[in-house]
């Protein structure tokens, strides 16, 4: 039984062909790509090189050199907004967006740097016309979740990116943490799009990536060695180089091509729905509150009128052995939006690994806790 259910936080396990390819890469040539001529700094570069080709395709993007390797979405995301925002821009975002987006553009705002304008329809979906009496006037960048780590909900963002580049010249940032390898994300009209490999692309945490449209021009972040052009003593212009600075993880990219070639044509998408129908009939009677979007994935926030989200986090891990994720999920906003700040919901996040099995067993550990709370009983089921 996979009773894993917090793959929203990072999916888990990982692909045989994800920790064969960590090996191989270890094992038969770790050395560092592109500092130095010799067969396996070759052979490192040359997987790098697919890599960033796996990455590009993924969005159907065509030159690989504008594929960033980062840490984690974090770190692009840093690199993306801190490479482009000047003195007195303004910056609009979703409540959506995870602090890896709010919190970097919180610190520019206290900095003086930026304005920062979070756009909150009093409906539940966003659309495009939210946007627009708010872009031109100094609108440097629009920072816009895919989907959203705490209620699973897709962003029409695709549709927001067309209408900001029609009426202005700001850029567009994406982030796609939880939809990479789940909902594709295509288009000329994103300017940046900033990713995270443990997710649903099932590679090892502690690599990222940020794809760049070519010709939007970034300040580098983070300089030092790429070696290339060593004799120069400022980072080089040419991409990758003027944003990839220092070793990358280079188990993690052989990591991370080998998750997106395991889950390419898996249709996540479709297993995730049908789970998803699974759960929705399986709870259907109990009195749990189910903050269900319109269009979502399989990353379910639930509340019940008589029991607190991390009692029942507990409840389920110690007596079920199901991983879950009670709080904010690092998301504030969004739980500001559905009335569930400050406690939060308890999540539930479903992945390529799990069977109808698995959400039965979900759902019936759900009914017999809401059985004994609607009791009256206490936390022992
Ligand atoms: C929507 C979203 N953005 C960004 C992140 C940050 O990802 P990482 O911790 O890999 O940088 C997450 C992680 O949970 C996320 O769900």
């Amino acid at each position: 039984m996979n009773t894993y259910f917090d793959n929203a936080a990072t999916t888990f396990p990982k692909p045989h062909e994800v920790k064969e390819a960590i090996t191989r890469c270890l094992e038969a040539f770790s050395a560092n790509p592109g500092r130095g001529g010799h067969r396996l700094a070759r052979q490192a570069e040359a997987l790098v090189e697919e890599a960033r080709r796996e990455v590009a395709s993924l969005f159907g993007r065509r030159d690989p050199s504008w594929v960033i390797f980062t840490l984690n979405a974090t770190d692009a995301i840093n690199m993306a907004v801190r490479g482009v925002v000047q003195h007195g821009d303004k910056v609009l975002t979703t409540v959506y967006e995870h602090n890896a987006v709010l919190r970097v553009l919180f610190e520019l705002e206290r900095e003086g740097i930026i304005e920062v304008k979070v756009i909150c329809p009093e409906e539940e979906e966003y659309t495009p016309e939210d946007f627009v009496p708010h872009i031109g006037r100094g609108v440097r960048l629009v920072c816009l979740n895919h989907i959203s780590n705490v209620t699973g909900k897709i962003l029409p963002v695709e549709d927001i990116a067309r209408v900001v580049k029609t009426y202005s010249d700001a850029l567009v940032l994406v982030d796609v943490s939880q939809s990479a390898g789940m909902v594709s994300l295509q288009g000329e009209d994103v300017d940046l799009i900033a990713g995270t490999g443990h997710k649903h692309l099932y590679g090892p945490m502690g690599v990222g990536f940020l794809v760049v449209k070519p010709g939007v021009s970034l300040r580098p972040w983070r300089v030092g060695g790429t070696g290339y052009r060593s004799e120069d003593l400022f980072q080089p212009e040419e991409m990758p180089y003027r944003l990839e600075a220092g070793t990358p993880n280079l188990p993690g990219i052989a990591g991370l091509l080998a998750g997106i070639r395991w889950v390419r044509d898996k249709n996540a998408f479709a297993h995730d729905q049908s789970l998803l129908e699974r759960f929705a009939n399986g709870i259907k009677d109990t009195a749990f509150m189910w903050y269900r979007p319109k269009r979502g994935i399989g990353v379910v926030s639930l509340r019940h009128p008589f029991v607190g989200v991390q009692e029942l986090a507990m409840i389920l891990d110690s007596e079920y052995d199901i991983a879950s994720r009670a709080g904010l999920q690092c998301a504030p906003l969004v739980h500001k939006k559905l009335g569930t700040f400050p406690e939060g919901t308890l999540r539930l996040s479903f992945s390529l690994w799990h069977t109808d099995e698995d959400i039965d067993f979900l759902v019936e550990a759900l009914k017999t806790i809401d059985l004994m709370f609607k009791q009256g009983g206490g936390g022992v089921v």
